[in-house]
C-alpha cells in the first residue's frame, strides 16, 4: 500500500521531472507475490490511474521499463521451504544477481537504498539476510537503509531493534523515516525561524503566549485495524510525527545547518519536554472514536472496525500539554492534539503570541487579539500571520488582516511530495530529514512516561462520535487554562 501509493508516484516525479533525482535509476520492487516485472507494472500503472495524480499516471508511461520486480519471500526463515531461490540465503544471492542486472552499464559503482516498505517485524530479518549476503557491503557502491516507520513498539523493543540492525549496518547508513520531516512546511520552520529578524528575538515565552500542534484526520483506521490494534494514537501519531514538529519549533538555534548539528538542537530540545499531568492524574486526554458521521456518511465506531477487538481501548485520539524546561520556554505551554475520523482534515502548527504590549494603555485596544503565526502543513500548505490594524474610515476601530503565504496556491501539482524530497536526500546522502537513533530514543522515552502516567487506567480512552473535535476532556484541557484551540477555516 505505501509503495503504490507513497513511494511509486514520488519516484515517477523524481525521475520524470526537472527535479534533482539524486541519481535515481530504477525501482526493483522485492516482495513474496509470483509476478514478473510487466505484472508489476500493470499493477503500479493500475494503481496511479485509481488513485493518483494525471501526471503521475502519464509519467510511469514513460519510466515502465525502470520498473522491475523481484520475487524474494523475505519474512520467510531461512531454513523454511518456499519456491526455490525465493528465500533464505539462495533468495538474497537470487537478488543480488538480478540488482547487478539492473545496474549494468551504469557506470563503475552502483549505489542501492534498500527501502524497508514492509511490516516492522520483517525489518531485522531482511537486513540480517543482506548482510549474510554481502549486500551491505559497499565496495560496489553506497548501500544505505532506509527504514519506515513504526521503528520499534515502545522503548525496550526500539532498543532491541537498534542494535541489531547497527551491528550489521552503521547508524550513519540507517535513514529513518518520518514522512512528515519531508513536508515542505514542516522543512520550512528552519528557514521561517532562523532566515528572518523578527522571529528569532521574539521566539521564547516574553512574546509567545502559548503554542499549538494539531493534526486531525477524518479518516478511520481502514484496513490497518491490525496495526493500529498495537499502535494507538500516542505511538503512531505523537511519539513521531507530532514530537518532531515539537522539537523543530522549541529547538534552540542549531550550531549549524549541517544534518548533525539540526538533530543535535532537536534532541536536546525534546530531552527537555516533558508532559504535564491532567485532571485525572495521568498525562494525557485519549478518546476512541464511536459511530458517528463524517462528511455527510454514517461510519462505524473504532470497535466496529475490521480487525479490531470489541472491547479495545486503544485510543485513536490523543491531546497532552507539554513543557519545555528551558529558559526560552519559561512558562509556555505546548498542546498537542492528533486524532483519527475528526470533524476535519489537516495539521497545522500555531504560533499564540502574548498581547499587544500597548493593550493596557489605550482603551482603543481593549478588545483585540493577539497576533499570531499560523504554519498550515496540510492539505493547504502556507502560513500566515494575523495582526491587527486599524480599520479604514474615520474612527480607531481596529480590524484583524491576514498577511498570508500559501504555497501550494502558487506551486500546486510541482510541490515535491514528501517521500520525493526523502527519497532525493537518502539518495544524495543527506540524513537531515530523517531521524537519528536518539531523536527517536529520547521520543520513546517521552511516550513512555505518558504511558507510566496513564497506568491504572487513568487516561482511560473516552468515547466521542466519529466526526466531532474529540472528547469532552480536550477541549477542558485548553480551556482550563483559559485558552481554545485552534484550527483554519473552511
Ligand atoms: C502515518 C500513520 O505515519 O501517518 C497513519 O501511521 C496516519 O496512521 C498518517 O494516517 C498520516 O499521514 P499524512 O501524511 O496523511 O498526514
Amino acid at each position: 500500500d505505501l509503495t503504490l501509493r507513497k513511494l511509486v508516484p514520488a519516484f515517477v516525479r523524481l525521475l520524470g521531472g526537472d527535479a534533482v533525482d539524486g541519481g535515481l535509476t530504477a525501482l526493483v520492487a522485492v516482495g513474496r507475490r509470483p509476478l514478473d516485472s510487466d505484472a508489476y507494472r500493470e499493477l503500479v500503472r493500475t494503481s496511479l490511474v485509481r488513485h493518483g495524480e494525471p501526471e503521475d499516471a502519464a509519467g510511469f508511461e514513460r519510466l515502465r521499463d525502470r520498473f522491475h520486480y523481484h520475487r524474494l519471500d523475505f519474512s520467510a526463515a531461512a531454513s523454511e521451504a518456499g519456491p526455490e531461490g525465493t528465500t533464505g540465503p539462495d533468495g538474497y544471492a537470487g537478488l543480488e544477481t538480478a540488482l547487478r542486472g539492473h545496474g549494468r552499464g551504469l557506470g563503475p559503482t552502483v549505489g542501492r537504498l534498500y527501502y524497508l516498505a514492509a511490516a516492522p517485524e520483517a525489518f531485522e530479518p531482511i537486513v540480517a539476510g543482506l548482510h549474510a549476503a554481502g549486500m551491505l557491503d559497499e565496495t560496489g557502491g553506497y548501500r544505505r537503509v532506509v527504514v519506515e516507520k513504526p521503528f520499534g513498539s515502545d522503548l525496550a523493543s526500539a532498543r532491541a531493534l537498534q542494535k541489531s540492525l547497527v551491528d550489521r549496518v552503521p547508524e550513519e547508513r540507517l535513514y529513518r523515516i518520518d514522512h512528515y520531516l519531508g513536508k515542505e512546511m514542516v522543512r520550512s520552520l528552519l528557514g521561517l525561524r532562523f532566515g528572518n529578524r523578527i522571529f528569532e528575538p521574539l521566539w521564547n515565552g516574553a512574546h509567545i503566549d502559548h503554542v499549538q500542534i494539531s493534526s486531525c484526520e477524518t479518516d478511520g483506521v481502514g484496513t490497518r485495524g491490525g496495526y493500529y490494534e498495537k499502535s494507538g494514537a500516542l505511538k503512531d501519531m505523537v511519539q513521531s510525527h507530532l514530537l518532531q514538529m515539537l522539537a523543530l519549533v522549541a529547538m534552540e538555534p542549531p550550531a549549524s545547518f549541517s544534518p548533525d548539528d539540526i538533530r543535535d538542537a532537536k534532541v536536546a530540545a525534546l530531552r527537555s519536554a516533558t508532559a504535564e499531568p491532567l485532571e485525572d492524574g495521568g498525562c494525557a486526554v485519549l478518546g476512541q472514536y464511536a459511530a458517528g458521521e463524517v462528511e455527510g456518511a454514517s461510519v462505524p465506531g473504532y470497535r466496529e472496525e475490521a480487525l479490531v477487538e470489541a472491547d479495545s481501548d486503544t485510543e485513536t485520539f490523543a491531546a497532552l500539554k507539554v513543557r519545555i524546561a528551558t529558559p526560552r520556554w519559561e512558562g509556555v505551554p505546548f498542546y498537542l492534539r492528533a486524532g483519527k475520523r475528526m470533524d476535519r482534515k489537516g495539521t497545522w502548527i500555531l504560533v499564540q503570541f502574548r498581547d499587544p504590549v500597548a493593550k493596557p494603555l489605550y482603551a482603543e485596544l481593549a478588545t483585540v487579539g493577539a497576533d499570531r503565526l499560523a504554519v498550515l502543513v496540510q492539505p493547504e500548505e502556507g502560513f500566515f500571520f494575523e495582526v491587527n490594524t486599524m480599520a479604514a474610515g474615520q474612527g480607531f476601530e481596529i480590524e484583524r488582516v491576514r498577511m498570508d503565504y500559501c504555497r501550494s496556491c502558487r506551486i500546486g501539482y510541482g510541490t515535491p511530495l514528501a517521500y520525493e524530497r526523502l527519497l532525493a536526500d537518502a539518495a544524495a546522502g543527506n540524513p537531515s530529514l530523517f531521524v537519528r537513533w536518539d531523536e527517536l530514543e529520547t521520543a520513546w522515552s517521552f511516550v513512555e512516561s505518558v504511558f507510566v502516567s496513564c497506568r491504572n487506567g487513568a487516561c482511560g480512552p473516552a468515547p466521542y462520535a466519529a466526526g466531532s473535535a474529540g472528547p469532552a476532556a480536550a477541549r477542558r484541557l485548553v480551556e482550563a487554562d483559559g485558552r481554545t484551540w485552534w484550527a483554519p477555516e473552511g
